[in-house]
């Protein structure tokens, strides 16, 4: 029998509470039998680490272990993918090709976010799980892969089920031997010693000062639900180590960074920004930055005006259309997230807020809309797009 702290140090899995001890010891369990196993977990716990840990413990642990992501292959060459095809079996199979069961052969599987597969594919999976049968897509002959399955999903394959996006009898044949990972924040006693071999590891490796965490640091991070779970709490570390610089990390620096639910956190602006929005989004957001700038503007002219709140109300963006409002002096408060007046919250949609942007950033630039689009963060054929769907030309004539 493997002794656990052994596998601990081969696999990388850190953590002493119960929930991990349990997880180690089904990894010895259940990874030297030649069984399909499936992990399961939320987001960043773990269970990639815990398939390698697996196949590690394994007899085929000197084979290869091949890791397929079935949800970042598109749906019409799954099947081709995973089994191979034969010359000719679609357009553009110049030649015949092997699929991830054959070059897996003797080793092991590693189907992750297995929840993903489209249901025509997971008949086959259930043959090839079965007994080791399969077809290259387009040929008739039965191939044979002696192939251990681990799989992975951070989805409830029985809801799933439930809705029918995955078959059952694949479910009961995948679920029999599960290991499921525990969410962080279920094990929680595990955080100081996760923290320490994240913030040794990324200090040595990029020649930073360490000089550790307060205790209070430590304290109030494990009051936070760590949704991203493992993952998360490791960019956690490597990012306030970085922003603080080599100093000991204290609570209240943990209590910048971290955003906890109902607390509003001023955005950082040394944090790097998020790149990997959908443009709707990333769109949304330059608008709304261009908002802010927009009423800091408002706010300007009415200390050159020296005039009151109230005669100046019709002129100040986002206040509730249609109303007798008389607005309350408009502070602008640098430590606000937020960029709407909660008195126009209600009374407004995005599609107002963007006419309303574009509009005045047209006249800003008197119509030039090279720097319009520029300065609105949309390319120039957005904006035309959005000046004919909003007919701003004309309210700009008036
Ligand atoms: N117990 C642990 N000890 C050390 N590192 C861990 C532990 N659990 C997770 N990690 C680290 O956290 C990160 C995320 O782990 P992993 O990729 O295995 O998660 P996952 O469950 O597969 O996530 P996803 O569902 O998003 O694919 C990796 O860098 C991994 O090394
Ligand atoms: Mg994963």
């Amino acid at each position: 029998m493997i002794d656990l702290n052994r596998l601990q140090k081969s696999s990388g899995i850190l953590g002493n509470s119960e929930k991990i001890r349990e997880v180690l010891e089904m990894i010895v369990q259940v990874g030297s039998v030649d069984i399909s196993v499936l992990v399961t977990g939320e987001s960043g716990t773990g269970k990639e680490i815990v398939a390698k840990a697996l196949h590690k413990v394994s007899r085929r642990s000197n084979e290869s272990l091949v890791t397929v992501n079935c949800g970042a292959i598109p749906e019409g060459i799954i099947e081709s993918e995973l089994f191979g095809h034969r010359k000719g079996a679609f357009t553009g199979a110049g030649d015949d090709r092997k699929g991830y069961f054959e070059t897996a052969h003797k080793g092991t599987i590693f189907l992750d976010e297995i929840g993903e597969t489209p249901l025509s594919t997971q008949v086959k999976l259930l043959r090839v799980l079965e007994n080791g049968e399969f077809m290259r897509v387009g040929d008739s002959k039965t191939l044979y892969s002696d192939v251990r399955v681990i799989a992975a999903t951070n989805k409830d394959l029985g809801e799933l089920v439930q809705k029918g996006k995955f078959r059952q009898d694949l479910y009961y044949r995948l679920k029999s031997v599960t290991i499921n990972v525990p969410a962080l924040r279920h094990r929680i006693e595990d955080m100081s010693l996760l923290v320490e071999r994240f913030a040794l590891e990324f200090t040595r490796t990029n020649d930073i000062p360490y000089r550790g965490f307060m205790p209070d640091a430590i304290r109030i991070m494990k009051q936070y639900g760590w949704p991203g779970n493992v993952r998360e709490l490791k960019h956690f570390v490597e990012r306030i180590l970085v922003l603080e610089k080599g100093e000991r990390i204290t609570e209240s620096m943990v209590e910048r960074q971290l955003d906890f639910p109902g607390q509003h956190t001023t955005p950082n602006p040394h944090l790097p920004v998020l790149i990997d929005q959908s443009p709707e989004r990333a769109e949304r957001e330059l608008m709304l930055r261009q908002l802010f700038l927009l009423r800091q503007d408002v706010e300007s002219i009415k200390h050159i005006l020296g005039g009151s709140g109230a005669s100046f109300g019709e002129q100040i963006p986002f206040l509730p259309h249609g109303k007798d409002v008389i607005p309350s002096p408009m502070k602008i408060d640098e430590d606000s997230p937020h960029f709407i007046r909660n008195d126009a919250l209600g009374d407004m949609t995005l599609e107002e807020l963007e006419e309303e942007a574009i509009c005045r950033t047209l006249k800003f630039y008197n119509n030039n809309r090279r720097a319009a689009a520029k300065s609105l963060g949309m390319s120039e054929r957005t904006l035309y797009r959005k000046i004919n769907d909003y007919g701003i030309e004309r309210k700009i004539k008036r």
